[in-house]
């Protein structure tokens, strides 16, 4: 089974691809999912993963301070884009929300999980990627 890193770098992949076949078809079914995908994904990482970081990586409490920071103002894009029904505005916000999931996927993925490698173990990442789908899972259910 993949490690928490792998697994969180799959989602990125996933919501990347589905921000391309967004601007290529201004589909708002594909908004929503995104929006739905990365919801899971950011209380997911909220849940069984932050929590953990912050306490173990060396500059957690900073990194975590940041990342969860980013996923509240990701969080009121979200809720506007939900909020929208003008296919000019959605596409526009899109864009907002593309650029700002850029931009914090770019710091977990040179920044936080680079340390998570670096200063974790092999099974403690293995286990935290277990507790990582449960909360997916939970996430997906509750919905
Ligand atoms: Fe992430
Ligand atoms: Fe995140």
């Amino acid at each position: 089974m993949a490690d928490v890193v792998e697994l969180i770098e799959q989602d990125h992949r996933a919501v990347e691809q589905l921000f391309g076949q967004f601007a290529a078809s201004k589909d708002a079914t594909i908004a929503a999912q995104i929006c739905d995908e990365l919801t899971k994904h950011t209380r997911a990482e909220e849940s069984a993963v932050y929590p953990v970081f912050r306490d173990r990586l060396s500059n957690g409490k900073d990194l975590i301070g940041e990342a969860e920071t980013e996923h509240e103002q990701a969080r009121q894009l979200i809720g506007r884009v939900r909020n929208t029904t003008d296919p000019n505005h959605l596409a526009s916000l899109m864009v907002e929300l593309q650029d700002a999931i850029q931009h914090h996927v770019r710091e977990e993925e040179t920044e936080i999980l680079p340390q998570a490698r670096t200063e974790m173990s092999g099974s403690e990442l293995g286990e935290l990627g277990e507790q990582f789908e449960a909360a997916k899972q939970e996430e997906a259910r509750s919905r």
